[in-house]
């Protein structure tokens, strides 16, 4: 039987999320080891995970995911330098747009710089676009609130960019988002990156991060926006997927609560085994702009969507029919 990296190998590479290996059991990173070819790191490389304070960093755990990754040949994609999520306030103290400007200066170079040669991309930003855009408005950049847009106005992204660039040459620098795909937020996205490419940034690669739901997976939207990105001369990736098989148990479709001890039917899986199949039909066909698939997590045990069956092996690391029906869509082997 192929392994889906090995069955995507000449058209992109498939990757997945992970604090890897702390923590994780060998059968788990045996898995990891044998079937992915990119590692993100989850949490680890979070500002507040490995820079805490301003005269503190944590490398421990990032170091040892790198090199884990070295050691068995998988490239690694690095998260997240700036977002407005896990970003301790120590960054933002002082009104001082100058000195606040500094410190995400500072961070990206000693990160960037710590990590030269061995993580090979960045998700520069991370989800700068609000959710809160509206079909009227769409024609603006819609830039969510946050200690960044504050402290430095919409200049930030571009700040990032440059930053990023310096500290390593070579690293690919991906604007990384969730929902980019559709509606005004897919609109937003394209004035935003056409506004950082006039201004200069040093953008590579957008970054879908593809947080589908069985059922409920734009394909027209993916598909149209994979090319519209690849218009402005960007590559993508697919950067944080999995496709959940119940309902959200918050938010918008928070009343289809899921139970987690439930183990999924197989209609279920056979359906989510389609969509799958279907999502990497569209990639297959644009594998000239697409760098790079990777899962947000290792196994139905492994993800932030627990209880809600979202990967590709279930929680005893076990192959689902996701698995065969996507490498069955790279051809014949
Ligand atoms: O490790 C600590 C543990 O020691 C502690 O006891 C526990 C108590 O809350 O927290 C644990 O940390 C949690 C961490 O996940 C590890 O499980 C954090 O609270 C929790 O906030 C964190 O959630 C992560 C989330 O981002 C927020 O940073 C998820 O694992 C991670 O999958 C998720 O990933 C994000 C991407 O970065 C950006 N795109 C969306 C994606 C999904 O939300």
């Amino acid at each position: 039987d192929r392994l889906i990296k090995d069955a995507f190998k000449d058209s992109f590479l498939i990757g997945m999320a992970g604090d890897l290996p702390t923590r994780y059991s060998d059968a788990e990173l045996k898995l990891a080891a044998e079937h992915f070819g990119s590692i993100t790191p989850e949490n680890c490389m979070k500002p507040e995970r490995i820079h805490p304070a301003e005269n503190r960093w944590q490398f421990e755990q990032s170091d040892a995911l790198v090199n884990w990754a070295r050691k068995n040949g998988m490239t690694v994609h690095g998260h997240t330098l700036v977002w407005h999520a896990q970003t301790p306030n120590w960054f933002f103290e002082g009104d001082d747009s100058e000195t606040i400007k500094q410190r995400m200066k500072n961070h990206i170079e000693t990160l960037v710089g710590h990590y030269k040669g061995q993580v090979q991309s960045w998700d520069v930003v991370n989800e700068a676009i609000s959710d809160g855009g509206d079909a009227k408005t769409a024609e603006t950049e819609h830039l969510r609130d946050s200690n960044w847009l504050r402290a430095l106005g919409p200049d930030f992204l571009t700040l990032a960019f440059k930053y990023a660039r310096q500290a390593d040459p070579d690293a690919v620098l991906y604007y990384n988002d969730y929902n980019i795909e559709s509606g005004p937020k897919h609109a937003s996205s394209l004035v935003l990156l056409k506004r950082l490419l006039d201004q200069g940034a040093p953008i590579d690669a957008v970054g879908i991060q593809g947080h589908w739901r069985s059922g409920r997976v734009p394909f027209d939207d993916i598909e149209k926006a994979i090319t519209d990105y690849a218009s402005l001369g960007l590559k993508v990736s697919i950067t944080e997927l999995d496709v959940t098989i119940r309902g959200e148990s918050g938010g918008q479709f928070g009343r289809r609560r899921f139970r987690s001890s439930a183990p999924p039917s197989l209609e279920d899986l056979n359906a989510q085994a389609e969509d799958y199949a279907k999502l990497f039909a569209i990639f297959e066909k644009h594998q000239n702009v697409i760098e790079r698939v990777s899962f947000w997590g290792l196994n139905d045990r492994r993800t932030w969507r627990r209880g809600q069956h979202p990967l590709l092996f279930d929680a005893n690391n076990h192959p689902k029919p996701a698995y065969a029906a996507i490498v069955r869509e790279s051809g014949p082997s």
